[in-house]
């Protein structure tokens, strides 16, 4: 399976229910793959009109062409870290389809591995910020622009399980999801006194284009969502499930969505419980 086939499936229970986004517009950064892609797919399966904003136009074209010319689908070009791209983008997706209701700041990239501290990469320090840090804060802007005279919206942004843990991706991504989750906290309580929440989701390892090449080499056995699904199986403590895009995507959707109405401030992790317990405990093994 390649990371686009499991970003593209959508075999979740909740595929099935009640749309639970009926009538919401909503724009996805770095909507044209991984996880950003399962939140479109999962969206439009509910009802919303969705905005793509992506740099790789080629991919998000191709989303849309995947989705049958859906005239509920807009793709924009857009760098996250230029701010004058989010605000066309969220002009685009309020023209298009009349406002904005949820906003997704999902694009993000990991940056390089760095082993010694020494030779830390300054320029690669501050590009990781550009995209995960400025460019959700961006997001929250210009979001808010639209959000505000309506008297609510969502906000939702991707961290990490690299927000509440050390060790976990290089010390420039740490850094990075650590300021997206106390962002989410400080930009929810000034846009609570209009109504509007503001909440991150913090995955576990899933297999994308981003996290697919930190795939350690022994772990290379052929199929490379296999081997990356059965290597972080392994270090996982919940067993015999494997975290795809579109399990993020549900955390989306629910946060989103009005089930969620008095949720606010929250980083959801969605992890198993692997930031949460020992695994090196073993008292409760056999
Ligand atoms: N995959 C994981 O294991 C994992 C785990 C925890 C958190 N996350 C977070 O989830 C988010 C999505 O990651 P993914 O794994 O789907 O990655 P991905 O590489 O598959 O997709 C990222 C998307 O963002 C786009 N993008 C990159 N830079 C951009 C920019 N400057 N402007 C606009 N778009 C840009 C890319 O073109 C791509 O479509 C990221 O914020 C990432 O940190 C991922």
């Amino acid at each position: 399976m390649s990371a686009s086939a499991a970003a593209a499936a959508t075999d979740s229970p909740s595929s099935s229910s009640a749309p639970r986004l009926q009538g919401k517009v909503a724009l996805v950064t770095g909507g044209a793959s991984g996880i950003g892609e399962a939140i479109v797919r999962l969206f439009r399966q509910h009802g919303a009109k969705v905005c793509i904003a992506d740099i790789h136009d080629e991919a998000g074209q191709q989303v849309c062409r995947s989705l049958g010319g859906d005239p509920d689908v807009l793709f924009v070009h857009c760098d996250v870290t230029v701010e004058e791209d989010i605000s066309q983008a969220v002009d685009a997706a309020a023209e298009k389809f009349g406002t904005l209701d949820i906003m997704v700041n999902n694009a993000g990239i990991t940056g390089d591995k760095v082993t010694d501290i020494r030779n830390l990469d300054f320029a690669e320090v501050k590009k990781v910020f550009d995209i995960n840090v400025h460019g959700m804060l961006l997001g929250m802007k210009h979001a808010a622009r639209i959000m505000i005279p309506n008297s609510k919206g969502s906000i939702v942004s991707l961290a990490s399980v690299a927000s509440v843990m050390g060790g976990l991706g290089p010390h420039a991504y740490t850094a990075s999801k650590h300021a997206v989750a106390g962002l989410t906290k400080s930009v929810a309580l000034e846009l609570g006194r209009h109504g509007i929440r503001v909440n991150c989701v913090s995955p576990y390892a899933v297999p994308t284009a981003l996290s697919m090449p930190h795939l350690p080499q022994g772990e290379h056995k052929g199929d490379a969502v296999r081997d990356f699904l059965a290597f972080v199986g392994s270090e996982a403590n919940l067993k015999g499930v494997d975290l795809l895009p579109k399990d993020v995507a549900e955390a989306v959707l629910y946060l989103a969505s009005d089930e969620a109405r008095y949720i606010s401030a929250l980083n959801l992790v969605v992890d198993g419980g692997f930031t949460s317990v020992n695994r090196n405990l073993k008292a409760f093994e056999d």
